[in-house]
């Protein structure tokens, strides 16, 4: 699993057309190839891949064609959901009272629900709305280290693919997350969760 993150990771650096699920490699945008060879320049060209992305907008599955409008304005494109995060702006959702240790892989965490995604965590809803936001926040000690977050980005979960991923162990605007829509190194260990959301609920 491991492996198959790292490799996701790679590929997503090297063109964030390749970080939707579809991945078959259209021959006329053939220019990424050329342009993405600065290695240094990572978290540059996946944003500028993100606006490129209208070539593949013909993909229903890409994230990048969804709104964040229906997210209470959280982008699930990674550039600009991780200027989002830096504002702290999910800090005034509902949320766990501290940070506690992780049950899963996930460290000293505090998850934040946005409000659509608590009120139908408190109905106990099978499918929760398009639109719905889970923020974790990482600490290392008192210290914030990170932010993993997953939204709901289609009307249905679809085994986990329905649903954008976004993992990052530093809080420097330029780190490289881990992302992407319907990663399966993480619904995999979501899908026992209620609708791929595990926190325990009522929140503690
Ligand atoms: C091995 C199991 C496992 C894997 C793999 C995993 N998680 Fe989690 N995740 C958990 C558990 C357990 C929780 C509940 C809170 C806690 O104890 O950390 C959680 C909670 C979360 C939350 C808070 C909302 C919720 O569902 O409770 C987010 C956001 C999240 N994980 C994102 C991710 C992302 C992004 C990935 C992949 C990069 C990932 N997780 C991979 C086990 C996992």
């Amino acid at each position: 699993m491991t492996r198959r993150r790292a490799l996701f990771t790679l590929v997503c650096v090297l063109g964030a057309a390749a970080c939707s699920s579809e991945s078959t490699p259209s021959g006329s945008s053939g220019t990424s190839n050329g342009s993405s060879s600065s290695g240094g320049d990572a978290s540059a060209s996946s944003s500028s891949g993100a606006t490129s992305s209208s070539s593949g907008s013909t993909s229903s599955s890409s994230g990048s064609t969804f709104d964040a409008a229906a997210s209470d304005g959280v982008p699930a494109t990674p550039t600009e959901l991780n200027a989002w995060l830096q504002t702290k702006a999910y800090q005034a959702w509902p949320k766990e009272g501290a940070p506690h240790p992780s049950t899963g892989p996930h460290g000293n965490v505090r998850t934040y629900l946005s409000p659509k995604l608590d009120a139908s965590m408190q109905a106990k809803a099978a499918e929760h709305p398009l639109g719905s936001v889970a923020v974790k926040e990482f600490y290392s000690g008192q210290t914030l280290s990170g932010w993993a977050v997953s939204i709901k980005t289609e009307a249905q979960s679809n085994g986990g693919k329905g649903w954008y991923w976004y993992e990052v162990f530093d809080t420097t605007p330029t780190a490289t997350p881990i992302q992407g829509q319907g990663l399966s190194g993480c619904f995999g260990c979501h899908s026992d969760g209620r609708d791929y959301v595990k926190i325990p609920y009522p929140l503690q």
